[in-house]
């Protein structure tokens, strides 16, 4: 922990988003892997963008190419992902952006803590479970992950050799299996505007 540091105050988010004309939030899609996070998160971002809303793509694979390469797949490293992906988005969130994050994110309580620091600072966050049956995932396989974890060739696989606790009440739900990329993109868009974020 740093000490003899100094918060400086900024514009507030009011002034920010009244100079920008727009509301920041963040939109968290949780999910198995091969679920569809990543290809509705670029859908909708997309969608915003053409709606000329500045939004932008936090993804769990890009984003551990930087900012999170000292990470793995372990309890610990996971939580520590979150962590910061919480603060990234919300930073974005502050910005009066929309951020659209896609992270496996499997712990309960780790989604939790990035509702309360987005709350505690009077920012919107809509959890978004992006629901698949676990066989439909495996049989979608489009990395040949799953192929590598059931042969143990990868450890701690989430859904099966780690966990994944499935949302309680997200704000929404959407079954991949069921939608197209499109509908489940504008089921997030339509969410938006129906809660004035947009
Ligand atoms: S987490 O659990 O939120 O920290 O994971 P995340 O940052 O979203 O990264 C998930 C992507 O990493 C690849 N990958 C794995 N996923 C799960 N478990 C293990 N062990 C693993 N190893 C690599 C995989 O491509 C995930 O991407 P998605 O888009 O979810 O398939």
């Amino acid at each position: 922990m740093a000490t003899n540091i100094t918060w400086h105050p900024n514009l507030t988010y009011q002034e920010r988003s009244e100079l920008i004309n727009q509301k920041g939030a963040t939109i968290w899609l949780t999910g198995l892997s091969a679920s569809g996070k990543s290809t509705i998160a670029c859908a909708l971002e997309q969608l915003l963008l053409k709606e000329k809303v500045t939004a932008y793509r936090l993804d769990g694979d890009n984003i551990r190419f930087g900012l999170n390469k000292d990470l793995g797949f372990s309890e610990k490293d996971r939580v520590e992902n979150i962590r910061r992906i919480a603060e990234v988005s919300k930073l974005f969130a502050d910005s009066c952006s929309i951020a659209v994050t896609s992270f496996i994110s499997p712990y309960r309580e780790d989604r939790d803590k990035a509702r309360e620091l987005h709350l505690n600072s009077n920012l919107k966050f809509i959890e978004v479970f992006v629901d698949v049956p676990l066989e439909v995932a495996e049989k979608r396989d489009p990395k040949g992950l799953y192929k590598k974890a059931r042969e143990g060739v990868i450890k701690d696989f989430t859904g099966i050799s780690a966990p994944y606790e499935a949302p309680i009440k997200p704000e929404i739900h959407i079954r991949t299996d069921l939608l197209s990329v499109e509908e489940s993109a504008l089921q997030i868009y339509n969410y938006l505007k129906e809660h004035n974020v947009l």
